[in-house]
């Protein structure tokens, strides 16, 4: 029966995107080739400032039997969209939402504004260098959701990459010029699960001619990857960031032991005890960054360590991750988003019956029913096929730390084809950076977990790098 549904979507897929593509190259020569979806585009997004670009937000039906719904926000590259690479970008937790992060606090051309009235513009936003869409993923983040609520409690990795897949080919139906357009996945922290488990959907599903999708590469930051070295890492970055103790480090390093396939968490007592040591210490500061302060506004709203310590009780999860250069910034996200004439302007809700918008779903968080312990074995798949895969990590990070990331890239054991070296930008190092056979890894020098809101301009000029396959500058 599924596969009997599943093909008849794909069938119907198939048949309106010849339809409106044959229909939108009559219509526009093949030249004019962005016209969007008329009803989602946005016209008068209150605060909003002024932009020169299109942009467009709404719902994509993945499923119609069960009545999920994910919602998009989309905006045009600032200048010629239609010559530009599609970058579709995937916020983690999982349970947070990507309007709230990517699109406002990051990579997007309209920032939310500390005051929770308005945004403001980015000048550095992605979009001047490709289209962006922002997916809020899975079901029941941000504004998406199911009409089968049940379904909450089933949701996980396969499941999102399933979805997220689905919407895709959905989206083409309206963006119909993007079809075959030059894509690209982003995302950071949970995204390290997202992006590369999505990746691996298209490229199975590209064997199909019909369905493929012209996808280029990958970038992602600060990314969960593998549950033993994620854990070894955290625990000697706080070691030698001078966050806890020799003693505490000494005594997590002889009695934790994080077996891929078992949950140490409840196994061992000495190493938990060693745990909640160093997330007091954690608690203290911003773990996401380590040397900014953290948000004393609204102590009710923003306690993200407390999320971290209910973690434990689930096996198959390890601490949540949340974002932020202002800390506080999350809770302007929520006043503005769940203002009447924002959620009517961006085609959330009619401005009557309104969503109830937050940053983060913590029971999507909690529920989560299933999560890979590794997606090194996705990689080992990916990187044979020429994908370009870029990991990059800001530096100042606690929760994802760039040890994590570095033990890794160790375990691929990639040849080395252009060694460790200094990446610059505005005569400054910015990070570090090295290439392997198939791979390239970059630091980002004192940003933390979301490394756009921390640095903006090195940002978008390691995103230029990316597009256009080269390396790093690597000269002052
Ligand atoms: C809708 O979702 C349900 C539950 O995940 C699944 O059983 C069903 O096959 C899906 N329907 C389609 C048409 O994909
Ligand atoms: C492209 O189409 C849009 C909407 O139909 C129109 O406003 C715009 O002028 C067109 N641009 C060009 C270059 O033809
Ligand atoms: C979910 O239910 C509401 C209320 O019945 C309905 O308006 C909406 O279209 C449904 N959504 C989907 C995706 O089926
Ligand atoms: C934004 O960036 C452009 C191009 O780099 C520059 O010309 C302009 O002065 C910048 N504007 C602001 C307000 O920084
Ligand atoms: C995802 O899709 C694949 C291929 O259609 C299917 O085999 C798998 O069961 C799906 N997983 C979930 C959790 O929906
Ligand atoms: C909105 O969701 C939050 C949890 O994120 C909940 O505490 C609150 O009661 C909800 N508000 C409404 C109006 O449903």
């Amino acid at each position: 029966m599924p596969c009997f549904y599943t093909l008849a979507l794909i069938v119907l897929f198939l048949c309106m995107n010849t339809i409106v593509s044959s229909r939108d190259k009559k219509l526009l020569g093949g030249r004019n080739l962005s016209i969007g979806d008329k009803g989602d585009l946005v016209t008068n997004l209150p605060g909003q400032p002024q932009a020169d670009f299109k942009h467009y937000a709404g719902y994509v039906i993945v499923n119609e039997t069960n009545g999920r719904s994910l919602f998009y926000w989309f905006f045009e590259a600032v200048t010629k969209p239609e010559e530009k690479p599609l970058l579709l970008w995937l916020n983690g937790g999982p349970g947070c939402s990507s309007v709230g992060y990517g699109a406002t606090q990051e990579i997007g051309p309209f920032l939310v504004d500390t005051d929770g009235k308005g945004l403001k513009f980015n000048n550095f936003s992605w979009n001047r260098e490709a289209n962006l869409l922002f997916l809020e993923s899975p079901v029941g983040v941000g504004f998406s959701y199911s009409n089968t609520t049940s379904e909450y409690k089933q949701l996980g990795d396969d499941f999102t990459a399933n979805d997220t897949y689905t919407f895709l080919h959905k989206w083409f139906l309206k963006f119909p010029s993007y079809r075959t357009r030059a894509l690209y996945i982003g995302g950071e922290s949970y995204g390290g699960h997202f992006v590369p488990q999505l990746a691996e959907v298209i490229l199975d599903r590209n064997k199909d001619p019909s369905l493929h999708i012209d996808l280029k590469g990958i970038l992602v930051g600060n990314p969960e990857t593998s549950y033993a070295e994620d854990w070894w890492g955290m625990i000697d970055y706080a070691w030698s960031h001078a966050v806890i103790s020799d003693e505490t480090h000494k005594l997590l390093k002889t009695n934790c032991e994080f077996k891929s396939s078992e949950d140490i968490l409840s196994k061992d007592d000495v190493c938990n005890k060693g745990l909640d040591e160093m997330f007091k210490q954690y608690n203290e500061i911003d773990i996401y960054s380590l040397y900014t302060p953290t948000c004393l506004a609204n102590k009710g709203i923003s306690k993200p360590m407390q999320k971290v310590m209910k973690r434990s009780s689930n096996k198959d999860m390890i601490p949540k991750v949340m974002g932020g250069y202002d800390p506080c910034l999350d809770d302007y996200a929520k006043i503005f988003y769940n203002r009447p004439d924002v959620q009517k302007a961006l085609h959330a809700s009619d401005g009557h019956n309104l969503k109830n918008w937050s940053i983060c779903n913590d029971d999507i968080f909690h529920d989560w029913a299933q999560s890979k312990r590794s997606i090194i074995p996705i990689y080992k798949k990916l990187i044979p096929t020429g994908l370009r895969i870029w990991l990059y990590s800001g530096d100042t990070d606690g929760r994802v730390p760039v040890l994590s990331t570095r033990y890794s890239i160790n375990l691929l054991g990639l040849p080395i084809t252009k060694p460790w070296s200094p990446w610059y930008n505005e005569k400054q190092v910015s990070g570090w950076y090295q290439e392997y056979k198939g791979l390239t890894f970059a630091t980002f020098r004192g940003a933390g977990h979301d490394v756009p809101t921390f640095k903006p301009s090195n940002s978008l000029v390691f995103f230029s790098s990316f597009l256009a396959g080269q390396s790093l500058p690597s000269i002052r």
